[in-house]
């Protein structure tokens, strides 16, 4: 912690302190998730079958990286830039907020779908090393464990730990423009541990006197013109990033960043009132890679009547005509009793002919209950969500802080 003695006035004296973080530069490969949801919808209109149903959940898809065959145009990646190797090697690491696993791919993969991506070559580092460990996520690459330097947001990490892909079973990162990915979620059984490493990148970040707390934040960047880019910090809150208070709420499951929300809340003038969702509908998931508010199917339905959204089939988003949309409540979504409020024009997104409105709140897949029990959540907080609140991710304490986001 640096910290500064300041003399304010005459008398008053105070101690600013800044922490110790890291700062990295979040590019978003893959356009806008919520820009790209209506281009998609105006294209497609008129051509084909499509043209019945304009909010084709298949146009926008589901970001699962792994699982489905996905199209391109319908993946989101938040990545960060960091180096590996001596010389440095530079990577695309997409952001894995499910896993604590972090991988490149190798330059001795000979799979097609590694190709598209910058690949690490060991023999082209002097520093790599190799003990013959090998790694095998379940829901995709294989490969081997290797030794470098990391060379991340400004830091030297000696000796990190690392999973090198050797083969994919559907799709490699380079798809959807990234070389390999960074595991922030953590396992608490084993703490600090990863499949693709003994050492987690953030733990062994965490455990180096270049960082001074066990957190990270996520800005996804402003929405003004020529605001600020997107930003990911290891090690502290950017207090410029937010106003207000940042509400912290206890995460349902050490190690994995999941949230359990309350319902939806309505402000209809001096009248307060709540959708509360059932048990099997509240498990939420922090990811910024899906780009809505994507709720169990019951939660989605009764929220969107509400605001006399519809669809006419589950291929269909929830969607409405734009006129008088300006009338509606503000609703919030309300985790642990807090609310997070969004207002008509937030809530709606408008079509560039300004007369349909796209809901942000959407259901978020046709799983059925089991499936859902086994992935742990129930429900997804994305992009629009956190676009609108600055989170920070606590190692410590398990838990989630939302701000709002300047
Ligand atoms: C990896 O680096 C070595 C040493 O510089 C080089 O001989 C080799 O061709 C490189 N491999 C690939 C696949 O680029
Ligand atoms: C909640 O999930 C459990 C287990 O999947 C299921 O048996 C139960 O019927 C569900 N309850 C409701 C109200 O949907």
């Amino acid at each position: 912690m640096k910290c500064s003695l300041l003399i304010t006035g005459l008398v008053s004296l105070a101690i600013a302190c800044q922490a110790k973080m890291l700062r990295l530069k979040l590019e978003q490969q893959g356009g806008n998730p919520v820009v790209d949801a209506f281009d998609s919808l105006v294209s497609h209109s008129g051509s084909d079958d499509s043209a019945q149903t304009p909010f084709s959940r298949e146009q926008l898809g589901y970001p699962s990286r792994h699982h489905i065959p996905i199209n391109k145009n319908e993946y989101y990646s938040q990545t960060v830039t960091v180096e590996l190797g001596n010389p440095p090697q530079s990577f695309r690491l997409g952001l894995d907020l499910s896993s604590g696993n972090s991988y490149v791919v190798s330059s001795e993969c000979i799979q097609i779908a590694c190709m598209g991506s910058r690949m690490y070559n060991a023999s082209a580092s002097r520093t790599n090393h190799r003990d013959g460990r090998t790694f095998t996520l379940p829901d995709s690459p294989q490969g081997i464990i290797s030794m470098d330097t990391l060379y991340i947001g400004g830091i030297e990490v000696p000796h990190q730990e690392f999973g090198e892909a050797l083969s994919f079973r559907f799709f490699g990162p380079g798809l959807f423009g990234f070389d390999g990915s960074l595991g922030l979620a953590y396992d608490d059984n084993r703490p600090g541990s990863s499949v693709t490493g003994r050492f987690s990148f953030v733990s062994s970040l965490m455990a180096s006197r270049d960082v001074d707390q066990p957190v990270f934040t996520l800005y996804l960047g402003s929405t003004r013109p020529n605001g600020p880019t997107g930003e990911l910090t290891i090690g502290g809150l950017d207090h410029r990033r937010f106003s207000g208070p940042m509400i912290f709420h206890n995460i349902v499951k050490r190690g994995q960043w999941v949230v359990s929300l309350d319902g939806a809340t309505f402000q209809n003038g001096d009248r307060v009132s709540r959708i509360l969702f059932d048990r099997n509908e509240t498990r939420a998931m922090v990811n910024p890679d899906y780009p809505f508010i994507h709720l169990a199917n019951q939660a989605a339905y009764h929220v969107n009547e509400r605001l006399a959204a519809t669809r006419k089939n589950n291929r269909e988003y929830y969607h409405r005509p734009c006129e008088r949309i300006e009338e509606l409540e503000p609703v919030a979504i309300t985790i642990q009793r807090y609310s997070y409020w969004f207002t008509p024009q937030e809530y709606f997104i408008k079509s560039r002919d300004g007369v349909t409105c796209i809901s942000i709140f959407q259901q978020i897949d046709g799983t059925t209950d089991d499936e859902r029990v086994a992935r742990g959540y129930d429900a997804v907080l994305g992009a629009v969500f956190l676009q609108k609140y600055y989170s920070a991710y606590d190692y410590s304490s398990h838990r989630i802080g939302f701000g709002l986001a300047t």
